[in-house]
């Protein structure tokens, strides 16, 4: 794009900010409650119902609650829920076969949202982690995450949610080859329509912090999961694993953590053009309301800039635990 900007005075930026009307008529970009996804925390744990330390305003939902969820999406317009349990250690083992258990937690809650509020498109977590022993998101041997086994177990996990009624399988656990593999098990059991939004450049990332307090991950995990998360460091490498998700049938594809990883969101909608998401992680959450908390930042404005510099930053829709909050402010006041 060839700028055209004849000198000032001809040209003065500020005539089109000189009102709301003007301002609104050159907004390049628009927030919308359809561009969100919410993320709920879900537990047949005791305890539930009970917020989060380190993230406020989120609590662990049981039952009722995960289905009251869901029906608040529908009423707000939230188009997506993305359910992630808290597991009792007591049903954690190495090889995680409560993964795949039809009667988890998480289908039993699928199965009931579908039949409560059909019309909220249900997004599940695929990875090991809730399940295992040792916190990771793959089976663990001799301190090594094994790739391939790890694949099986996946798609046996997704098939599970599939059954239960999933209407998108979100893997966040960064195997290779576990795209591929779970668009072949879908088509093969007649899951043509259900889709896969891979978490495909998702990064070793300390803003996960918050997340493991809140699904009960934190004393549990060993070591770290450098060896199949992403480097900090490495913005090339996003491409090719966007790339290479999206040949194997990825049908979205999202970049993780958001606000710190902004210029991958751009790179990936402008090289790919495909439905293009950021999860705004636990840890942009807290920080954010730490400060709202302290008087330092001012809640609204600041969640909705948030939000609004993913779409600007080329993403198509955002995961946020600010879903809901926006939502309702969205609806009176649309950006
Ligand atoms: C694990 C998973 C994580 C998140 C989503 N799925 C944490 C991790 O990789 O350790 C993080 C989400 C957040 O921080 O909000 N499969």
């Amino acid at each position: 794009m060839t700028p055209i900007l004849p000198p000032f005075p001809r040209t003065r930026m500020r005539r089109m900010r000189s009102s709301a009307a003007l301002r609104d008529l050159a907004q390049e970009h628009r927030l919308s409650t359809k561009d969100l996804i919410w993320p709920i925390f879900v537990t047949d744990v005791a305890g539930a119902n009970v917020e989060v330390s380190s993230m406020p305003g989120v609590v662990r939902r049981d039952f009722d609650g995960a289905l009251r969820a869901a029906e608040e999406a529908a009423e707000l317009g939230i188009p997506a829920i993305c359910l992630f349990p808290y597991t009792d250690p007591a049903v954690k083992t190495e090889s995680c076969e409560a993964a795949w258990d039809p009667e988890n937690f998480t289908n039993k809650v699928i199965r009931a949202i579908k039949e409560r509020t059909p019309e909220v498109a249900i997004m599940t977590d695929i990875a090991l982690d809730p399940y295992n022993a040792n916190g990771h998101d793959g089976l663990v041997r001799d301190g090594i995450i094994l790739n391939d086994e790890t694949v099986e177990c996946l798609v046996k996990m997704g098939l599970a949610q599939a059954e239960a009624g999933a209407d998108i399988l979100g893997p966040s656990d960064m195997m290779d080859g576990r795209i591929g593999a779970l668009r072949d098990a879908m088509e093969a059991a007649g899951h043509q329509n259900v889709t896969i939004l891979s978490y495909a450049a998702k990064y070793a990332s300390a803003f996960y912090g918050p997340f493991r307090d809140a699904v009960g991950a934190t004393g549990a995990l060993k070591g770290d999961k450098k060896t199949y998360q992403m480097n900090p460091a490495n913005a090339n490498e996003a491409l090719r694993l966007i790339a290479r998700d999206l040949t194997e049938g990825a049908d979205m594809v999202m970049v993780k953590p958001g606000m710190p990883y902004l210029d991958i969101c751009t790179r990936v909608k402008a090289e790919f053009g495909v439905p293009t998401y950021a999860y705004q992680v636990s840890g942009e959450y807290a920080m954010l309301m730490a400060a709202v908390q302290n008087g330092w930042l001012d809640h609204d404005k600041v969640m909705l800039e948030s939000l609004m510099a993913f779409r600007r930053a080329g993403c198509d829709g955002v995961l946020s635990y600010f879903a809901p909050a926006a939502a309702r402010l969205l609806r009176a006041d649309g950006l």
